[in-house]
């Protein structure tokens, strides 16, 4: 199960150890991100030794390093240090909260773990302010359709995709018809994808189609390897299988390369390049910050960053891009990931390339509730994309958890709650008329709309969205997943 380990424990068992680490070991070569890093560390140990009630000469070294430590970043970077906003970042956030906003402690949101106790769901909000990355606005929105020519997707228009790095520098490139790239992956730790795993997939689909670029498609089969308790040929063989499904979204094989790590990684000497560059410029110490690793995880673990940092940067795909290292990379993924990318894109220009921007999504809710996303080690918790009709409209109507009242009477008289009814969040991720999907809400708010019906709305809606998935992704031959994932030229104007 993926929840076994709070980020926020294993953080703090790091952060107290690491106490004379801070002290022994400054070089004097710190970047800004890494001077970042060690003031958070170093806040966590001052805050460790109160609440411990430690010596007070103890207390008074630790205090005094946190000090030095503020003047240091002042002069280095010209800013204030502030918890929670990094400092490559700090531009990007027009309205940062006071620092303790930033230390709330709740939500714990990794790319291993994403857990919260409120039942809408992890505060996003406060998540773009610890992150440091900027609010899709609705004026944002307005110039994806400007810039596209096209309607929103349905994700930008409902704030599934609520966060981004970036996006506004692309838009500007691409009308200035500087085309850029997009980038996405996943981890591919079983046969079984759920419908949760569809969603930075079908976006991405979409962003192909209205902008017209190409994309390539990371199968972490490594990373699997690596954090699980599976074989290097059970991780690659799910590599392809999850590839069927992903080409089951209807991407465009003219303009996709999709490419599982263990292959590419050994046949590609421009792509092992950029992780060895990306690995000198990233210290243990930065990755313990950023990921909480210990020094009892494996080596495989600690260097692995880099590898899911490499194809944010063109030059990793001589075949697409003949070499050029200046086309922008734009990565859809959901906001978990996000530690990966902040430490591209503070490597990024230290390497002498473009840092890769970002457009971030909510988590897709587990059937039992917001509380944590979708997860596939847990059958009763997910919704496959093998299911069939009938498993679908059992686990909807048996475990999709309820805002409704307990009794048609109470609940027609006082209502439903949408905010935290699975279902209807469900609804807000597939349903595509926004008129039908308020008018549900409304109804289901003011009681005229029971659990039932809602439930049943939401099966009609998956049942078929599934089965098509499902013909789909029996056409895709091993022919079509070859040439998906032989490195090639794609089609690309710029
Ligand atoms: N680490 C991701 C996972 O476990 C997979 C991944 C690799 C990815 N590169 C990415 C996800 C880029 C989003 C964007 O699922």
């Amino acid at each position: 199960m993926l929840y076994k380990k709070p980020f926020s424990i294993r953080v703090k068992i790091v952060r107290v150890k690491k106490m004379t680490d801070c002290q022994g070991d400054r070089e004097g070569t710190d970047s800004p991100m890494e001077l970042y890093e060690r003031l958070n560390l170093q806040g966590d140990n001052v805050r460790a030794l109160k609440t411990a009630k430690a010596d007070k000469a103890d207390l008074d070294a630790a205090v005094q390093l946190l000090l030095k430590l503020k003047v240091d970043y002042k002069q280095m970077t010209g800013q204030d240090y502030k918890a929670g906003c990094p400092p490559s970042e700090n531009t990007a956030v027009p309205n940062n909260g006071p620092a303790a906003d930033c230390a709330d402690g709740e939500d714990s949101v990794d790319p291993w773990n994403v857990s919260t106790t409120n039942a809408k769901g992890v505060d996003y909000d406060k998540l773009i302010v610890r992150f440091g990355s900027s609010k899709v606005e609705k004026e944002l929105v307005d110039r994806i359709e400007k810039v596209s020519g096209q309607k929103p997707h349905r994700f930008l228009r409902r704030g599934i995709f609520f966060s981004h790095r970036d996006m506004n520098q692309v838009l500007d490139a691409y009308e200035k018809h500087k085309s850029f790239y997009l980038y996405t992956g996943r981890g591919p730790s079983s046969e079984a994808m759920h419908v949760g795993h569809l969603i930075p997939f079908i976006f991405t689909k979409w962003l192909q189609d209205v902008f017209d670029i190409p994309l390539v498609i990371q199968l972490t089969d490594d990373e699997k390897y690596l954090w699980k308790d599976l074989t290097v040929e059970e991780c690659h063989r799910f590599a392809v299988e999850n590839a069927k499904d992903i080409i089951a979204c209807g991407f465009d094989v003219n303009k996709t390369f999709i490419f599982s790590d263990l292959d590419y990684m050994g046949a590609s000497p421009d792509f092992y390049r950029n992780v060895v560059k990306i690995q000198k410029h990233v210290t243990f110490n930065q990755v313990k910050g950023i990921f909480g690793f210990t020094d009892s995880d494996c080596i495989g673990k600690i260097s692995f960053p880099a590898i899911q940092a490499a194809p944010s940067f063109s030059n990793s795909f001589p075949q697409i891009f003949g070499g050029r290292k200046d086309i922008q990379c734009l990565i859809p993924c959901a906001i978990d990931q996000d530690p990966y990318f902040r430490m591209t894109r503070d490597v990024a220009p230290r390497i002498g390339y473009p840092k890769p921007a970002l457009l971030h999504s909510t988590f897709f809710p587990a059937l039992q509730g917001a509380q944590t996303k979708m997860s596939a080690s847990d059958a009763n918790s997910s919704i496959f994309l093998t299911d069939t009709p009938k498993q679908i409209k059992n686990k909807i109507n048996k475990h999709a958890f309820s805002g409704g009242k307990d009794t048609v009477e109470e609940h027609r008289k006082h209502g439903g709650n949408a905010d935290v009814d699975v279902s209807f969040m469900y609804l807000t991720f597939f349903l595509e008329d926004d008129e039908q999907l308020e008018k549900i809400r409304q109804d289901y708010t003011s009681g005229a709309l029971l659990t039932g019906e809602l439930k049943k709305i939401l099966i009609e809606t998956l049942q078929p969205m599934i089965s098509q998935h499902q013909e789909r992704r029996k056409q895709v031959t091993d022919e079509t997943i070859k040439q998906f994932m032989t490195p090639r030229p794609l089609n690309f104007n710029n």
